[in-house]
């Protein structure tokens, strides 16, 4: 595994790959990698005959109140499961190497980067399409692998690949789950033992009311009593609702639909999804 942290490394790399007739798979992770983050690499493996990680705390998706500061930050960690796991090129760009003095532009989304998690938290999906846009640019890959934890942000970044005809294919891996079923995040790491334990009513509430819908039910019965079961475990509840998959609008008859949550528990953010049939 080669690391490297300057986009002239990185340009060489990249056009050894291209003059040897190799494919690039993209991992883009902001780090402190987990299973979900490693389901990504092992897609990534079938996409491409080179894989490519990103690591880089994004500074422009986090909002003023949020957890830049804190979120973890595991370098060494991290470079020993990515190695251990076979890939080819980690890409770590220092935080003045992506964003250089008068640095001036914006990637923007409109619409779909509004609504849920871009209501509860204005210009993040801003900073992800600007940063995934400028590792699309710099890595230049084929494909790219992302966590359908991150329902909208897939989403968003879909839309954005198609409006502005970016070359990559977009492949979103299944959510991967604990035992009990919280979602694997990052930022569970800031849960203490007694709000893990609080924690799976996420999964459950959003699975309770995939039945109640899928089985025919009043879709507000079933979402109201998820924002129950929720608030009732602890969480503060920011939204639980039914979206087209794709356009992150109302539910189109005949089309996927999706089950979005997003809630905090003891100061921690989470998020989780599922599929309506
Ligand atoms: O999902 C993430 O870890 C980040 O939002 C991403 C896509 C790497 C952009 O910073």
């Amino acid at each position: 595994m080669q690391t490297v942290r300057q986009l002239t490394e990185l340009r060489e790399a990249i056009g050894a790959y291209r003059e040897a007739g190799e494919s690039v798979a993209l991992v883009p992770t902001m780090g402190a990698l987990h299973d979900g983050h490693m389901a990504l690499v092992e897609a990534a493996k079938r996409a491409g005959s080179r894989v490519a990680v990103s690591i880089f705390v994004n500074p422009i998706q986090f909002g003023p109140n949020e957890d830049l500061a804190k979120y973890p930050r595991r370098e060494q960690a991290d470079s020993r499961m990515l190695a251990g796991a076979g890939i080819d090129l980690l890409w770590m760009p220092p935080v003045e190497v992506m964003y250089p003095e008068g640095f001036a532009s914006k990637v923007s989304v409109s619409g779909i980067s509004e609504v849920l998690d871009g209501a509860h938290r204005p210009g993040h999906f801003d900073g992800v399409a600007t940063v995934v846009t400028k590792l699309f640019n710099q890595v230049q890959p084929q494909v790219a692998l992302f966590g359908e934890k991150d329902w909208q942000q897939l989403a968003v970044i879909r839309r954005m690949v198609a409006d502005l005809d970016m070359p990559v294919e977009i492949i979103g891996v299944p959510v991967q789950r604990e035992d009990d079923g919280l979602a694997l995040s990052s930022r569970n790491a800031y849960l203490m033992p007694e709000d893990r334990a609080r924690a799976i009513a996420l999964p459950r509430a959003l699975g309770a009311a995939e039945r109640t819908i899928s089985e025919g039910g009043d879709v507000e019965a079933a979402l109201a009593q998820a924002r129950e079961t929720l608030a009732a475990a602890g969480f503060e509840v920011d939204y639980v609702t039914l979206t087209d998959a794709e356009t992150l609008g109302d539910p189109v008859p005949g089309r996927p639909r999706r089950l979005l949550a997003a809630a905090s528990i003891g100061g921690t953010r989470l998020i989780d999804n599922i599929p309506v049939a």
